[in-house]
């Protein structure tokens, strides 16, 4: 099994990969402030939704473990609860304050993926819980608090990751030739991801299928992220131009497309990077299944459809100037450049889970399945 992972947690430092890097680079970069976790996220250092929550909530451990109710004493231990009082109430709502103030600041960073304030508001609401109920608690025990729920969100998505790569098999035959968009591979979660994990697995278990990528204009993360992890893991790849998608498909070469999801609505509808509703049409077209890969903590049953979700735009130099030793296109072009859209439900085979493979109507299935 593929051992790459986005990011790692150990001696309570917080390290990433830095994506903007591969495939040439494998760099690696410690993140010791809010900031430096704001920029990592906002760049796409880290990036795809549940390495995007999981990277929040360390980080948020992270930004708050030197955090002391008397910034200007000379005593050097922040955890001093003794000396300092950190148990009192004063100190502890001041600590909670800080800590929202802070959680609310790394949420700014994107506003796509759910995972990334879903991630949040579970940090912050297991210390304010203790809070309000009145619990004996010291600032330190606070902190200890958000780092554990953040080692456990890291290990939850690294199960639920291994739950989809199962229930992904159960849909995939050996020999296939499956198509994705974007990467939605081990880099963008914990480890083995949403829609590569049934294709990492398969490796393991001989299944021999034959992955095409597209390269995922303009970011390129099927070119830089999705065919350097599938080729790293031995799998038979082929990266192709976004605009190739209806080829392969014309061709008979594709029997499945496997995407992830950065926010799905409770109706079904699933943002994922720009270029997937389009691909999702080519393979209804086609009569190509198209599955969705879709942990619980991307699902958001607060929003509605598709059309509540929050989609964010770029900047334009990525599509004009970005991977060019010249610019692509002359200045006084306008550009457009959102980071995500939204398939409709309607073009979605079956959305995989890692507590299952839910089918349509999805209004229905996918609460049953969030709440079950
Ligand atoms: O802008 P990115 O690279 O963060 O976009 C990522 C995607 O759209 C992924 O396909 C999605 O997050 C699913 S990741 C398991």
């Amino acid at each position: 099994m593929l051992e790459t992972v986005p990011l790692w947690f150990e001696n309570d430092r917080l390290y990433i990969l830095d994506q903007t890097r591969l495939p040439n680079e494998e760099v690696t970069e410690e993140l010791t402030t809010k900031e430096d976790v704001w920029d990592a996220i906002k760049k796409l250092k880290v990036r795809g939704a549940p390495a995007i929550g999981v990277c929040a909530a360390y980080g948020l451990y992270i930004a708050a473990k030197d955090f002391c109710p008397y910034p200007d004493s000379v005593c050097g231990d922040m955890n001093n609860s003794k000396r300092f009082g950190c148990h009192r109430e004063e100190n502890v709502r001041k600590f909670l304050a800080f800590i929202k103030e802070t959680a609310d600041y790394i949420n700014s960073s994107r506003p796509t993926a759910v995972n990334l304030s879903w991630a949040l508001k579970r940090m912050v609401k297991k210390v304010e819980g203790v809070v309000e109920a009145g619990e004996i608690i010291t600032v330190k025990g606070m902190k200890n608090l958000l780092r554990e729920e953040a080692i456990k969100i890291h290990e939850e998505d690294v199960a639920a990751c291994m739950a989809m790569g199962e229930y992904g098999l159960e849909l995939l035959k050996p020999g296939m030739g499956v198509l994705t968009h974007c990467n939605a591979g081990t880099i963008a979660t914990s480890k083995y991801g949403t829609c590569l994990a049934p294709i990492h697995l398969g490796q393991e278990r001989g299944y021999g299928f034959r992955m095409f990528c597209d390269e995922t204009r303009p970011l390129l993360q099927g070119a830089r992220l999705t065919s350097w992890e599938l080729v790293k893991n031995g799998v038979d790849t082929t990266l192709i131009c976004d605009n190739m998608a209806s080829i392969v498909m014309k061709n008979g070469w594709i029997d499945a497309v496997v995407v992830g999801c950065d926010r799905m609505a409770a109706n079904g509808d699933g943002a994922n990077k720009i270029g997937t509703s389009g691909v999702a049409i080519l393979a209804r077209e086609y009569g190509i299944p198209f599955y969705m890969f879709v942990p619980t903590s991307t699902i958001d049953l607060d929003t509605p459809t598709g059309s509540d979700i929050p989609i964010e735009l770029r900047e334009g130099d990525e599509i004009k100037n970005m991977w060019y030793e010249k610019p692509m296109a002359p200045e006084g072009a306008k550009t457009y450049n959102p980071a995500f859209d939204v398939t409709d439900h309607k073009y979605i085979t079956a959305v995989v889970t890692e507590k299952g493979i839910v089918r349509p109507p999805y209004d229905v299935n996918l609460r049953k399945i969030v709440e079950g």
